[in-house]
């Protein structure tokens, strides 16, 4: 995997699409284009600090003179969104990633079900764009409190008509995964938003039987168990035959660094995907939140997966 290109991009404008969510369009000061990008991709932002933070693109992937992104503020999160609100002014510049797309639209699918908290509609806001202009079939379920808080909603309104549907708790709609009806052979459900939604949605899915191959999901971030105990393990290089030994307290991304590898990497907690590598031999305990698991069996997130005893890496 290669590392992303970094553009200097311009903020074009800044604009209040609820009280706390910031709709955001950059330019490139100089080029007419940017890298291209699929509905579900998200982009970097690499704040002053040295903090990177991804957000997902919201605007309309054949307008290629523009990144839309829409941030909201987190009063008690780590500290990028609260920047990003006080700073990012029209005319302020990014540093931006070129995108990447974790969480893609699946392409054979008959019919697409998307169901999102608040701020986790921006990915489904480029996809049922898509969707619509090719006529495909597709739902939006929206849950926020209010339509108020519900980011791009004129927007979703416009390209979605009746295939949206808003559950505002203000409105005592309260979102029922009944609504989702029985599993259908071709249909595909994304979900997007905080982690009480999404694992409850994805344990009632499960329970009505959807099969895993049909579910995919976009979390803010990895869901890590608080008992989890690291323990030591060594990786071997499959190329040259080297042995790292990967000690309890260091992660195996910041091993292969200090070994003179260089791997890209971004979020460096399990949801952006940027340091996924190949493994064999092994027996990985998969702590991220970004790899399906059809690739768990050779891929693997060394920001924060492990290993137990040992592993071979295809590097
Ligand atoms: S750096 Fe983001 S998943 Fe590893």
């Amino acid at each position: 995997m290669t590392a992303r290109i970094i553009m200097k991009l311009l903020v074009e404008s800044v604009r209040a699409t609820t009280p706390e969510v910031a709709h955001i369009s950059l330019v490139h000061p100089l080029r007419p284009q940017l890298p291209e990008w699929t509905p579900g991709a998200h982009v970097d932002l690499r704040l002053p600090d040295g903090k990177i933070r991804q957000y997902s693109l919201c605007g309309d992937p054949t307008d290629r003179m523009r990144y839309e992104i829409a941030v909201k503020r987190e009063d008690d999160g780590r500290g990028g969104s609260s920047w990003i609100h006080r700073q990012v002014r029209e005319g302020s510049t990014v540093h931006v990633s070129a995108p990447r797309n974790n969480f893609p639209l699946v392409q054979h699918a008959r019919r697409h079900v998307f169901v999102a908290g608040g701020i986790g509609v921006t990915p489904f806001v480029a996809m049922t764009r898509a969707l619509a202009s090719e006529g495909q079939d597709f739902d939006l379920h929206l849950c926020a409190r209010s339509a108020a808080d519900a980011p791009l909603l004129d927007r979703l309104r416009e390209q979605c008509g009746e295939r949206l549907h808003c559950w505002f708790s203000s409105e005592a709609r309260r979102f029922d995964t009944a609504a989702l009806g029985a599993p259908a052979e071709g249909t595909h459900v994304y979900a997007c938003g905080p982690e009480r939604l999404v694992s409850s949605l994805t344990t009632a899915l499960a329970e009505t039987g959807w099969p895993s191959e049909q579910i995919h999901i976009e979390r803010f971030a990895a869901t890590l168990d608080e008992n989890f105990k690291p323990e030591p393990f060594e990786a071997r290089i499959a190329s040259t035959g080297q042995m790292l030994h990967v000690p309890a307290d260091r992660s195996l991304l910041d091993v292969l660094r200090e070994n003179g590898f260089s791997m890209p990497s971004s979020c460096e907690m399990g949801v952006c995907g940027s340091c996924e590598c190949g493994y064999s031999d092994g027996v990985v305990l998969h702590r991220d939140a970004s790899l399906p698991l059809s690739k768990r069996q050779d891929r693997m997130m060394p920001c924060v997966s492990r290993a137990r005893v040992s592993l071979t890496l295809a590097l």
